[in-house]
């Protein structure tokens, strides 16, 4: 392993960048942030506090963290819409990128970036987080040992809590102009995953869902449900401002369900809702010889050949089902080593690409065909 200093600068310092980039940080000392952007000052100050890098650069614009000259990363945390233009002129500056997810929120957006990593040839390391979560390595090798056949069919969801959900309804995520739709905002990472078990690519969706709780007729609810439901939806603070959850302006969806058919032959579900009093992040794999059910919020696996008896392993990791510890242990050793990290730029194309078709498909009413995007991306 080398031992010179790698140099980073980071656009978007927001809370998803100070809790990779301090983990980052503390598991490797040979990484130091070169430089950073973002619009708040405000945030900056807290970021560089949070990171305990007061002596970077700051700067007053995104270009200026892409052409740093001292740094060898860029890190994007910025709100999806602006991904591309943070990941494409670091690329061309010639910066290895880590993103987060998802890549952006239109398909020629992601199909640009995908297009200036392929074309500089730097690394692209995006946050799937969930792909360094042990949980869900376990259940991949479960997967591959063969003991459950092949997967036949899978349902999937993200469920999530009211004080989550609240966050969302919130926080610019709530506006699709920003975000993209709430799939691909938040269950990208879940979509990611599928890919990922099914070693395939979904090849139609359908899609059905809408806004239904979070509307301005229902701001009583926290009220009615008692001190108790008060609690339920309030805890996650939004620094950008507090607004009432119900009656915010909004053009995302609060309940959406989807079907998949993969290129395999799987078929899939996906349920996403954003306020229940038992959150689930739950998937369900009905193999050919055995059954496997994952759930993160628990940190449980559970799988049983037929006719076997059933298993029951525990996983014990903070957020993200403990991805995020490892997250930063392999992203600095890629860093380190200059090497592709697990989680790259084709997941990143991927996941997003299925989101945005599955609500396509949700506005238009009507299944749609992926193969031609597929082609037009170059995933044949
Ligand atoms: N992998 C994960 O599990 C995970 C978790 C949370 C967030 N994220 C992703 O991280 C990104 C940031 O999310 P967050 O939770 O930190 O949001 P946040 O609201 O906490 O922070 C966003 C930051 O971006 C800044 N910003 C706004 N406009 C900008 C611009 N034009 N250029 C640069 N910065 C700008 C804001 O001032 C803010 O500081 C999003 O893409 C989100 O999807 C990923």
């Amino acid at each position: 392993m080398k031992n010179e200093k790698i140099r980073i600068g980071v656009i978007g310092t927001g809370g998803r960048s100070k809790d990779v980039v301090r983990r980052l940080l503390n598991t490797w000392n040979q990484i130091e942030i070169s430089s950073v952007f973002d619009p708040d000052g405000s945030r900056v100050k807290d970021f560089l506090a949070a990171t305990k890098s007061e002596g970077a650069k700051v700067c007053g614009r995104f270009e200026d963290v892409a052409c740093d000259k001292n740094a060898s990363w860029v890190m994007v945390f910025s709100p999806n819409c602006y991904h591309m233009e943070h990941i494409v002129a670091s690329f061309e500056a010639g910066k290895h990128v880590f993103s987060e997810k998802p890549l952006a929120t239109t398909i020629e957006d992601c199909k640009r970036i995908y297009d200036a990593h392929k074309r500089t040839r730097l690394i692209f390391a995006t946050g799937f987080v969930l792909r360094y979560a042990p949980i869900y390595r376990k259940a991949k090798e479960i997967l591959e040992s063969g003991r459950l056949g092949r997967i036949i069919s899978l349902a999937a969801s993200e469920n999530i809590a009211p004080d989550h959900g609240a966050y969302i309804m919130k926080n610019w995520r709530r506006l699709a102009k920003f975000a993209g739709p709430h799939i691909l905002e938040k269950c990208c990472h879940d979509l990611d995953l599928l890919n990922w078990f099914t070693e395939s690519l979904p090849s139609k969706v359908s899609s059905f869902g809408g806004l239904d709780l979070f509307k301005a007729e229902n701001a009583g609810l926290p009220e009615r449900l008692g001190e108790a439901g008060r609690k339920a939806f309030a805890g996650w603070h939004d620094p950008a401002g507090e607004k009432c959850p119900f009656k915010s302006d909004k053009d995302i969806i609060d309940h959406q369900i989807s079907a998949m058919l993969y290129r395999s032959g799987v078929s899939g579900g996906f349920h996403a809702t954003l306020s229940n009093a038992i959150p689930e992040r739950r998937i369900y794999f009905s193999c050919s010889e055995g059954t496997m059910i994952t759930e993160l919020y628990s940190q449980t696996l559970k799988f049983a050949r037929i006719g076997e008896k059933e298993e029951e392993l525990s996983f014990k990791g903070d957020l993200h089902g403990g991805g995020d510890t490892v997250l930063a242990k392999e992203l600095g050793e890629a860093m380190i080593q200059t090497k592709q990290p697990p989680s790259g730029g084709e997941e990143g194309l991927c996941s997003s690409v299925v989101a945005l078709a599955m609500d396509d498909a949700r506005v238009k009413g009507a299944v749609v065909d992926l193969e031609p995007i597929w082609k037009r991306l170059g995933q044949n």
